[in-house]
């Protein structure tokens, strides 16, 4: 970190609970949240959750990894309560970072799949999404690309399209290679990938998408909400996109499409404990999971809830990968290094 950076977050995280006790914060109940996630459907459900509980809502929103490092530096101070980001890459590194407190809770527990949350109780997915294989219905036949194995094959040279190694997505997707493949078999599949760029990567997932439409690209990676925003969009642009592609749940015959998810977790230092345990909870009820998923055109993670989603709907259902979500922050360190042995920038 730069020292202008550190010294930023250090005027931040001295700023924080005067901002918080300025907003007229006092022995209200209350819940500090400490989110990566933004969207405006987000609010509405914080909004709810304070009607039907009394619990009011503080939200510090920021990058991700920013907040990790804010949280760390305000130490036993801190206010926050809850932290909440996308991937389970992102948790692991909280997690790493000794943001968390183990939450033992009987709904938590019920409602939220094994899978889905760590092992330990030190957080939980509420929603998930797949990464999913975009193509060009024009020049790809589908049944070269069923795996994600298949993007290293040589019949696609120079048609592959996916963003940077640095990104948490790509990491993550590579951690579950790492998985059933071990370090030797993920390196070559990285090696295969790389030979078969269409171009350096560049932009984030909805570019790749828009450059398959554009026909820069045959095949691309990305996450499903990211197909499904597409899919949903009633602007003209992205229908004339949406009519040029095709997706594909990958590895539908074996293990199944690799699945990530937004979660969140309980501050060790949390001030207010109860209360962010109430909102951890309150996630895993069937209305706020209905929510949380269809704002950002996810899955619930509470697999009897469902949503009334219309591109979700069109992709269809699909196989997930069983395994346990926290493995894809345990192979992060050896994913970054296969990615940078194989020059995928
Ligand atoms: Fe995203």
């Amino acid at each position: 970190m730069t020292m202008r950076r550190l010294r930023n977050s250090l005027i931040v995280s001295l700023l924080v609970p005067a901002a918080l006790a300025s907003a007229g914060i006092s022995d209200a109940a209350e819940v500090n949240l400490y989110s990566s996630r933004h969207y405006d459907t987000d609010e509405q459900l914080y909004s709810r959750f304070t009607e039907e509980t009394g619990i009011t809502v503080n939200r510090i929103e920021g990058d991700a990894d920013e907040l990790i490092e804010r949280i760390r530096l305000e130490g036993e101070q801190s206010p926050a309560d809850v932290f909440i980001t996308v991937d389970a890459g992102r948790l692991w590194r909280a997690e790493e970072a000794g943001l968390f407190a183990p939450v033992e809770s009987k709904i938590l527990n019920e409602r939220i799949p094994a899978r889905l949350r760590n092992p330990e109780g030190l957080w939980f997915g509420f929603t998930t999404r797949a990464r999913v294989i975009v193509y060009d219905r024009e020049r790809v036949d589908p049944a070269l690309i069923g795996t994600y194995e298949d993007l290293a094959r040589p019949e696609l040279e120079g048609l592959v399209c996916i963003r940077s190694s640095t990104n948490i997505y790509n990491l993550s997707l590579l951690a579950s290679l790492i998985e059933y493949h071990g370090m030797d078999g993920a390196s070559e599949w990285a090696t295969g990938v790389v030979n078969n760029f269409a171009r350096q990567p560049e932009g984030n997932d909805t570019n790749q998408i828009e450059a398959v439409a554009a026909g820069q690209c045959g095949v691309a990676v990305a996450n499903s909400y990211y197909a499904a925003r597409i899919l949903n969009s009633d602007d003209p642009a992205r229908q004339e996109i949406a009519s040029k592609i095709g997706i594909i749940f990958p590895n539908q015959d074996d293990r199944g499409a690799h699945v990530n998810i937004s979660g969140a977790g309980l501050v060790h230092s949390a001030p207010n404990r109860d209360e962010a345990i109430a909102f951890l909870e309150y996630l895993a009820s069937d209305a706020a999971q209905a929510w949380l998923a269809n704002g950002n055109n996810e899955y619930p993670a509470v697999e009897s809830v469902k949503v009334d989603n219309p591109a979700l709907d069109a992709m269809g259902e699909f196989k997930a990968d069983p395994v346990n979500v926290s493995v894809l922050g345990k192979n992060q360190p050896m994913a970054q290094i296969i990615f940078d042995e194989a020059g995928w920038r």
